[in-house]
């Protein structure tokens, strides 16, 4: 089943901005897909709206099944809760917490324990190689493994589509180049996942790009899943 559906989505801004102009397209489970395109070209509208922080224009959005438009704020905002989860270029951490109260917190809404949530936040954390750092504040920590800290929060609760946008923007080569392998390392273990990226490189190591113009899907390409990543089990994509 489709983890994500697109149909002919549009998003005006008051003032006449079409940021996205009749936008279909889905996400198989288990897919990792790069959205690249121009500055201005609508791909952080588009995960606004596949992330249900926005609601489009017209159009219909289908997240995990549940067409967005039908559901009420209260209903979207679980949905957002249990179904997604967010890394952004900026982190995004609360200043002052430890990384496991930071990833603890992706739990708030979830139902569980808070001894439970923190249990699955050294989980979490240890999974993305910082279980040496569950003490430390964001600013003890390095961009890259604050990124980490952030992938550790967006993937606690196991969500079914996880929206990286520019993830690596604020990343040296080196960092970036970790946080990819550790997107990679989901996708192998069976994460979706969507990344905006702007990098060449990093958009033709994943499977499939999706290339947007104009607040428009111009171009699709797949990469070969042996020419993707070698190291890779394959066989989801
Ligand atoms: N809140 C808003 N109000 C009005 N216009 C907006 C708003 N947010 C974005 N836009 C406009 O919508 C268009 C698409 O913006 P968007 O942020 O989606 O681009 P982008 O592809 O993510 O660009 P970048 O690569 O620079 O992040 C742009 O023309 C932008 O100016
Ligand atoms: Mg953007």
């Amino acid at each position: 089943m489709s983890v994500l559906v697109l149909e002919d989505v549009t998003k005006t801004y008051p003032g006449g901005v079409f940021a996205l102009r009749g936008v279909s397209m889905a996400v198989e489970r288990g897919e990792m897909v790069a959205i690249v395109g121009p500055s201005g070209s609508g791909k952080s509208t588009m995960l606004h709206v596949i992330g249900t922080l926005d609601r489009p224009s017209t159009g219909t959005v289908r997240v995990d099944g549940h067409d967005v438009s039908r559901l009420s704020d209260r209903q979207l905002s679980a949905l957002r809760a249990s179904r997604i989860g967010f890394v952004f270029q900026q982190f995004h951490l609360a200043s002052g917490v430890p990384a496991l109260d930071n990833v603890a917190d992706g739990l708030l809404y979830s139902g569980v324990r808070q001894r439970e949530r923190r249990r699955r936040a050294a989980a979490a954390l240890t999974r993305v190689g910082l279980g040496h750092r569950l003490d430390h504040r964001p600013h003890q920590m390095s961009g890259g493994e604050r990124q980490r800290v952030a992938i550790a929060r967006a993937v606690v609760g196991e969500p079914a589509l996880l929206l990286a946008d520019e993830p690596t923007g604020n990343l040296d080569t080196a960092s970036g180049a970790a946080v990819m392998e550790l997107l990679h390392e989901l996708h192998a273990s069976g994460t979706t996942i969507v990344v905006i990226t702007h990098d060449r490189e990093i958009a033709a190591a994943l499977p499939r790009q999706v290339r947007m113009r104009d607040g428009q899907v111009v171009s699709e390409g797949v990469v070969a899943l042996s020419a993707a990543r070698p190291s890779e089990p394959g066989g989801t994509a």
